[in-house]
């Protein structure tokens, strides 16, 4: 289902050959049959980081149903700590949007309700900029030279959107040209409009972080940026795939650390299914690579998966699978609270009318919606 034309890395820049393996070594159902049996604790840091990316937030591109982020925590067996709403895109000229649409617009409704009650039960709540869409780091957007009232103007329409929905930090990934000075004064301005425990991330592609820098995409050094504002940056959620990385193995990681990165603050990265890219690494082979890197390194800093809606093992009827496999690969011990009241339920259920509503973007099906109601549970 290719639903949208903004999309992150649509793009495979080189192949490595050597490691690819035929999907047929993928096997997904082996797992999953530990994941209800899971008792409930609280996790005491967010370490190993699970976190996903949820850009196709609809059944279509235009109107269709929303797709419910909630199985995230409703579901069992799901230790899940950070999602990332994306993808925002700065417009020259324009307003800011999400995906192809304002982040106003009323089919995100539900999407907005429904990450109160993610936020709610202990999921960090993020937003992310940029993608493979070109635009928001240009000389005219984000990264406008100083004195340039471009950067102001279009900056702001960012941060407001951030209050607006009481988004907890920023995921920033640049996948065009930008200064080392813009992406500098980008961080810096975050830090002071948002304070201290707002979570900035970086996304670069995995190579980026290696010894070589290259192909990195956004021309700017990450070793660099990391000397600099290191502190202000929480962690990089490395793309190791479509070329720029895999976790066939531990060689992407160990070669990002052999450039000096703390594996703690390196989020791998991987495609959530073969129909988002390339390659995809099965389940089983992705736990000896973690489990040899978390032997190595004592503890790494996640794991992050592109993008939600149609992970395996599930497929688009029940994405959520792909984080509870994840789960028992990670952070087994530590699936997320869900907590809905009934004021949320009633809520959640509104959203939804509005979300398909029929105002233009949004028409009205309604076959796939939550049953809200059954999730109460405080
Ligand atoms: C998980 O399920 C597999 C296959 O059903 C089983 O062999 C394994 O022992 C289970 N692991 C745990 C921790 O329950
Ligand atoms: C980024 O990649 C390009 C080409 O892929 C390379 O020429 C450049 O040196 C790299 N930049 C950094 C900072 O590593």
């Amino acid at each position: 289902m290719k639903l949208f034309v903004l999309r992150f890395l649509l793009f495979s820049v080189i192949t490595v050959p050597s490691l690819a393996r035929p999907l047929s070594d993928y096997h997904g159902g082996q797992l999953a049959n530990n994941a209800t049996t899971l008792p409930i604790e609280t996790a005491p840091t967010d370490l190993p980081r699970l976190a996903i990316y949820y850009q196709t937030t609809h059944t279509q591109a235009t109107g269709g149903d929303p797709i419910s982020i909630l199985p995230l925590i409703a579901e069992k067996g799901i230790a899940l700590t950070h999602i990332y709403i994306c993808t925002f895109h700065v417009r020259y000229n324009d307003v800011i949007h999400l995906n192809d649409f304002p982040p106003d617009n009323a089919r995100f409704t539900t999407l907005w309700q429904e990450v109160e009650v993610l936020r709610n039960s202990g999921i960090k709540v993020m937003g992310m900029v940029g993608g493979a869409s070109a635009g928001s780091f240009t000389t005219r957007t984000l990264d406008a030279p100083e004195g340039d009232t471009n950067f102001e103007k279009h900056y702001l329409q960012l941060r407001d959107v951030l209050r607006r929905y009481n988004l907890q930090g920023l995921d920033i990934d640049v996948e065009q040209r930008m200064s080392l000075n813009g992406m500098l004064r980008l961080v810096r301005r975050l830090r002071s409009d948002f304070g201290p425990d707002f979570i900035i991330t970086q996304a670069p592609v995995g190579t980026a972080l290696m010894p070589s820098g290259s192909p990195n995409l956004s021309g700017f050094p990450y070793r660099q940026l990391e000397d600099t504002v290191g502190g202000d940056i929480a962690y990089y959620n490395a793309q190791l795939y479509n070329g720029f990385g895999t976790l066939f193995d531990t060689r992407s990681f160990d070669s990002v650390v052999s450039a000096g990165y703390d594996p703690k603050k390196i989020v791998a990265g991987q495609i959530t299914t073969p129909a988002n890219g390339g390659s995809f690494v099965p389940f089983e082979q992705l736990k000896a690579t973690m489990n040899a890197l978390v032997q190595k390194y004592g503890q790494i800093g996640g794991i992050m998966g592109w993008e939600y809606f149609n992970g395996m093992p599930g497929g688009t009827s029940e994405p959520w699978e792909w984080a509870q496999q994840i789960t028992l690969i990670l952070r087994p011990n530590f699936p997320a609270r869900l907590i809905v009241t009934e004021g949320d339920a009633r809520k959640l259920d509104e959203a939804w009318e509005v979300s398909v509503g029929g105002d233009g973007a949004s028409v009205a099906e309604g076959e796939g919606k939550p049953d809200y109601r059954a999730m109460i549970n405080a």
